[in-house]
């Protein structure tokens, strides 16, 4: 079938999904904002009535200390809570289904993820397990959790994913290659608590990273064709948002402001794409993911301006209404050259970051199949400003091999 017909055929899709997505009964989570905000959601927990709590997190958070005054804020409203900190980047069948383990064995009756993207899809495929009896390879693709899951409440640690406000999760299947997305929006979290004072001590390269996925869903969301004016308020406000505050988290962790507006920045971009979901740059970053274990920001970082370069000639309108929120390029320029300033800001972030325009693990041979990878999660999900067929995938790619 010629190119063209293909794209007709994509875009008749997206504008189908545009339309379901118009009727999917979104039921938004509680959120408490602010530093301390983490506390207070624990007495949300305890007004709930819940009393056997699981919490899921890392290892690595568990080891902080992080999690302590969360734990002893439940245990004194006379919850009991269960640990379950086996999480790892990009959580894989096993983890999720030990952590359902821990929750029968207890018999909770409630969860609370505390951490990064990880944590919080680990615990809402967890809770959703314990609703519905199927395997988690059942869950996998669109509205397949009928029966809901266990109420569940989200503390992100990170600022980026916006996973506490996404009806998706991501689990890896590490042997086949494989990030699986399980989307429904029964994955709404029943409440969230943004608070930086959780964020201040997350390392500046992974902050760098998590916050570049937030920018990459607030210009993946507002570059998509399902958006509306309501996403679009969100993508930009996200997007200023983080060009204003990340340089700052990134240099100075301890400043809970800048920290606060980027938890504020990737709940809103997390709102955004989860109405009319993300683009190219997820798509490739998915599978460099799931071929190289990237982290999941840093991967997005590194692919955007490639997919920002390409996509310009269909969407500088729409790149220079961004550039303008975030106060980038000149006034008197024109839309390209503002488009264009917008790309280069994002190349010049990542070389403030330390984040490399090539992936150093990227190899040659794997490039056709991560190609045929992103473009089939594209092609079936996404609504992007400029298709892109085979040959031009695979070149994008090839771009970003080292050299
Ligand atoms: N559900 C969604 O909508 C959605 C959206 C985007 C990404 N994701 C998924 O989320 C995962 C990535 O999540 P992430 O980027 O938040 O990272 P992460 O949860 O994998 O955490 C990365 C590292 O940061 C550490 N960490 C987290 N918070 C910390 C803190 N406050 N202080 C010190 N260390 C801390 C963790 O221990 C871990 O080692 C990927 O699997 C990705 O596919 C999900
Ligand atoms: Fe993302």
């Amino acid at each position: 079938m010629p190119f063209a017909i293909k794209v007709l055929c994509y875009r008749f899709k997206m504008l189908l999904l545009k339309l379901v997505g118009k009727v999917l009964p979104f039921k938004w989570p509680t959120v408490l904002e602010g530093p301390g905000s983490a506390l207070q959601l624990c007495d949300n927990i305890a007004a709930a009535g819940h009393q056997r709590v699981l919490l899921v997190t890392d290892e690595a958070l568990a080891k902080l200390g992080l999690i302590d005054p969360i734990q002893q804020k439940l245990s004194t409203a006379g919850i009991a809570v269960t640990l379950y900190d086996g999480v790892q980047p990009d959580p894989t069948v096993e983890q999720i289904e030990a952590g359902f383990s821990v929750l029968q064995q207890h018999n909770c009756d409630a969860v609370l993820a505390v951490g990064g993207g990880s944590s919080i899809d680990a615990a809402k495929i967890i809770a959703a397990r314990a609703k519905n009896n199927k395997p988690v390879a059942d869950m996998v693709g669109l509205f397949k959790v009928r029966k809901g899951m266990l109420p569940l409440y989200a503390i992100p640690t990170t600022a980026g994913t916006g996973s506490e406000v996404t009806i998706g999760a991501v689990v890896s299947d590490p042997a086949r290659h494989m990030k699986l997305p399980v989307v429904d929006t029964k994955l709404l979290p029943t409440a969230a608590a943004l608070d930086a004072e959780l964020m201040t001590g997350l390392p500046a390269a992974i902050t760098a990273a998590t916050g570049m996925d937030a920018l990459t869903h607030a210009v993946e969301a507002y570059l998509s064709r399902m958006s509306s004016n309501k996403t679009d308020a969100l993508a930009l406000e996200a997007a200023r948002l983080t060009m204003l505050n990340l340089p700052t988290a990134v240099a100075d962790g301890k400043n809970l402001e800048a920290r606060q507006n980027m938890a504020r920045a990737s709940h809103l971009a997390g709102l955004a794409i989860t109405q009319v979901g993300v683009g190219y740059v997820h798509a490739i970053a998915h599978n460099f993911g799931a071929y190289y274990h990237t982290p999941h920001g840093l991967a997005n970082a590194i692919v955007m301006p490639h997919v920002l370069e390409y996509s310009l000639p269909n969407c500088h309108e729409r790149l220079a209404e961004l550039a303008r929120a975030c106060n980038i390029g000149s006034a008197s320029d024109s839309s390209t050259q503002q488009a264009r300033a917008f790309v280069e800001r994002i190349r010049q972030l990542n070389q403030t970051f330390n984040i490399p325009g090539q992936l150093e693990a990227l190899q040659l041979s794997d490039i056709e199949a991560i190609t045929d990878a992103a473009l089939s999660e594209a092609h079936s999900t996404y609504a992007v400003p400029r298709y892109m067929d085979k040959p031009q995938c695979q070149q994008l790619i090839g771009q970003m091999l080292a050299t």
